[in-house]
């Protein structure tokens, strides 16, 4: 079944006249999925890309956490609030980029996790190869995307973030020779009441 394609705000547009706190997807804590993930996994260390980074929470939680940390957005405001908030006191060590995953400048083989928290969900179903051969192309040989996004479980809106089955995720990484580690039925942790349904995904390349 072919996917409707779904009209999303004008990010930069949004970060330009909304505060980050009020966005459904704010969260201040690190994503509880990713921290269980982490935790399971023992991963202490390493370089993170927080993908579609927005506000920057995760970014700065990671950090927190003891990894390098790149964090990337298309929309130049949010990557300037989240680095004026976020490094302020801290020399600029997380490093903030604007960048469009879709056509990224981040380096070849740099990265050896990548966390996405939103991002993959608001990419249409067109480009969605090139947002997987831009990952393939800047994470390293048995690095790991952590995905979170919408679950075909949430109900069916015509707004709002694309949403996956099981069978869509595994579909759209095994193509490009991924494996699918984990996927389970969560929540998307944000401003909304009740919480959208989501996946958390473990993929390794
Ligand atoms: C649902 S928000 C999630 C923000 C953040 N990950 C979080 O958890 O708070 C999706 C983010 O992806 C960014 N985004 C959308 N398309 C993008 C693209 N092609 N490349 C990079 N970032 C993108 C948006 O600007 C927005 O900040």
């Amino acid at each position: 079944m072919t996917e409707n394609t779904r009209a999303f705000p004008d990010w930069e547009t949004l970060y330009k006249n909304q505060e980050v706190e009020s966005m459904p997807w704010y969260n201040e804590s690190l994503d509880p999925d990713l921290k269980l993930e982490l935790d399971k996994l023992k991963i202490k260390k390493g370089y993170f890309l927080d993908l579609g980074t927005g506000p920057g929470t995760q970014a700065i939680r990671l950090f927190e956490r003891g990894f390098d940390v790149t964090a990337s957005d298309l929309s130049p405001t949010s990557i300037h609030k989240a680095s004026v908030r976020y490094n302020k006191n801290m020399n600029n060590k997380i490093k903030f980029i604007v960048d469009d995953i879709i056509n990224s400048h981040l380096n070849s083989n740099e990265f050896d996790f990548i966390f996405d928290r939103g991002c993959f969900h608001v990419i249409s179903p067109e480009k969605r190869s090139k947002y997987t051969g831009e990952v393939n192309r800047i994470l390293k040989e048995g690095g790991l995307l952590f995905l979170k996004c919408f679950s075909k479980e949430e109900p069916s809106r015509d707004t709002g973030p694309y949403r996956f089955s099981h069978d869509m995720i595994k579909k759209t990484f095994e193509n490009i020779g991924f494996k699918i580690q984990s996927i389970r039925e969560t929540v998307y942790q944000g401003t909304l009441n009740p919480l959208p349904k989501a996946l958390f995904v473990v993929i390794s390349k």
